[in-house]
């Protein structure tokens, strides 16, 4: 269990002041200076040291990212932006850092864009959060008005500003391409990787996407060392995540905790447990709802790390965790999520635009059992051919969760068939 002494998010359910004053007291922006005269290699290095893996869902190394960006500035300007577009179901720690914590992120936002060279920063900010939005600029406004962004920025010499801007609804946006598209006032649709955008980002130009977590967690590495973070979880898996747990508990709620914690623990200990108990649990999804879901003898022994929801054959991705007891239709559920990818799918690319759509119709069709069972592969079959085959992870996100709810529970949708075939009087 996390001690109190290695939490970042010290204020992550808004109980006290979110402003400057109240950041400051926390320990916020304290030896910011300081830190930027260590120069851009030593904070590259040691954020690299600590392990810190992308919190936005994918775990890329955050210092190993910072380092891809150009050494010098060229004629190309280098840009920091910031994806606070949380779109992902089950998943808002992003908005309750906002809400709450916004100094940390503003921190670190002119810490990142010091290391990777950049003057300027976009936070892109999901439209249906208002409010956060207004937090996070009225923190802008204090660390403007207080020299801690602006011509000399915490009177580093470094000129550094951060712009809020406003999404409007779609999540395909918050992929970061996408997202980079839309900041340049286009329609929001993912471009081809590679180039990444360390090569070509904002306007062409070498850009660093961070999302808002591994961005805000950078101060506090940063004061305290690589090592201590290091130290924290399990290899390759370190430091602290913010987990979101909804569904059948009884306590749902966000929570900061070490990697790596057993899955049960971090239910049990923090939100509740199931809703009637353990031996009540149908099933989870572990990562957000692109993520395949976990039985229940999975659940009983996992790790929530990258490494070991992988190993489970599913993913840690947002760290939301939605758990389901045995009063859920898990069918439907997962056919609900199929109808959202389907919704959501930009309709740049054949096997996606096509391919959820096709998807979200059988799956519909095996909630009410209208289905053959040699359906079941068929379905099977249509997710390995949109995975992998498309411009973004849109694709796979829509083939993960079927995967995993055949892998788990093809009885059930044998079941389903079988019984609606007698209830139409066909023989079984
Ligand atoms: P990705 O693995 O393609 O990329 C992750 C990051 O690493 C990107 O910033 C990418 O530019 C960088 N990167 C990867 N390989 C690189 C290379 N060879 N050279 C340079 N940079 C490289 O994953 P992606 O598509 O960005 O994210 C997928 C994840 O997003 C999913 O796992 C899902 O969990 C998460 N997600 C999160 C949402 C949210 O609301 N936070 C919403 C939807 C998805
Ligand atoms: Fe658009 Fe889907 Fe292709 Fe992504 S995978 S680019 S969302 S059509």
């Amino acid at each position: 269990m996390l001690h109190d002494r290695d939490r970042i998010f010290t204020n992550l359910y808004g109980f006290a002041d979110w402003r400057l004053a109240g950041a400051r007291s926390r320990g916020d922006w304290d030896g910011t200076r300081a830190l930027l005269a260590k120069g851009r290699d030593w904070l590259i290095e040691e954020m690299k040291a600590s392990g810190l893996r992308g919190r936005g869902g994918a775990g890329f190394p955050t210092g190993v990212k910072w380092s891809f960006m150009p050494k010098t500035e060229g004629p190309r300007p280098h840009y920091l932006v910031i994806n606070a577009d949380e779109g992902e179901p089950g998943t808002c720690k992003d908005r309750d850092i906002l809400r709450h914590e916004p100094h940390k992120l503003v921190e670190g936002a002119l810490i990142a864009g010091f290391a990777i060279g950049a003057h300027a920063g976009y936070v892109y900010v999901r439209g249906e959060f208002v409010r956060e939005a207004e937090h996070l600029q009225a923190a802008i406004d204090e660390a403007r008005a207080a020299g801690l962004l602006g011509p000399d920025a915490c009177g580093s010499g470094w000129p550094f500003e951060l712009y809020v801007h406003r999404g409007a609804g779609a999540y395909i946006c918050g992929e970061e391409s996408a997202l980079i598209e839309s900041l340049e006032g286009k329609k929001g649709q993912p471009r081809l990787k590679p180039p990444f955008p360390a090569g070509v980002g904002l306007y062409g130009c070498p850009t660093t996407v961070n999302n808002v977590e591994s961005i805000a967690v950078a101060p506090t590495i940063l004061r305290r060392g690589g090592a201590w973070f290091a130290g924290l979880g399990r290899p390759k898996n370190s430091g602290t995540k913010v987990f979101c747990i909804s569904g059948h508990v009884e306590r749902p709620c966000n929570v900061e905790e070490e990697m790596g914690i057993p899955l049960r623990e971090l239910i049990e200990r923090h939100a509740g447990g199931v809703r009637g108990g353990w031996d009540n649990l149908l099933a989870v999804i572990p990562g957000g709802s692109s993520t395949p879901l976990l039985t229940r003898e999975t659940c009983d022994s996992v790790l929530m790390d990258f490494d070991s929801l992988r190993e489970a054959r599913s993913g840690l991705g947002t760290a939301a965790v939605i758990v389901m007891d045995k009063s859920t239709d898990v069918v439907r559920a997962i056919a609900r999520l199929s109808r959202f990818y389907a919704h959501e799918s930009c309709g740049q690319c054949t096997p996606c635009r096509e391919g959820t759509g096709w998807l979200a119709r059988i799956m519909d069709r095996m909630v009410r059992g209208e289905a053959e069972i040699e359906e079941i592969d068929r379905l099977e079959q249509l997710t390995r051919q949109i995975e992998g085959h498309t411009i973004c992870a849109l694709g796979d996100a829509a083939a993960w969760p079927i995967q995993g709810l055949i892998r788990a529970f093809r009885p059930e949708l044998e079941r389903r068939i079988l019984a609606a075939r007698q209830s139409r009087g066909e023989a079984a």
